[in-house]
């Protein structure tokens, strides 16, 4: 099980999954859904080590890294993770 949290809320998801719906239901906003418009930027507070590692759509960003990445298109692999839109 892992778990992914925004302000004071949380959500619980199955390990390797994706972390963009949960986030939508955390409120964060969302365009593409496909690693284009940067809709989705988020800055990630504690627990990075447990996603996966960049992806070829994040890295097209340009501006993302370990600590700020597209909530559509990183994966838990398990553990906590806790997040604030935008940065
Ligand atoms: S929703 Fe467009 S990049 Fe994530």
């Amino acid at each position: 099980m892992a778990v992914i949290q925004l302000a004071d809320q949380k959500i619980e998801l199955k390990d390797g999954d994706r972390i963009r719906d949960a986030c939508e239901q955390l409120g964060a906003p969302f365009g593409c859904r496909s690693g284009f418009c940067g809709a989705c930027k988020i800055e990630i507070i504690e627990g990075g080590e447990n996603l996966n590692i960049l992806n070829q759509e994040e890295l097209n960003m340009g501006d993302r890294d370990r600590t700020h990445r597209l909530a559509c298109q990183a994966v838990i692999k398990q553990g906590f993770v806790k997040i604030k839109e935008g940065f």
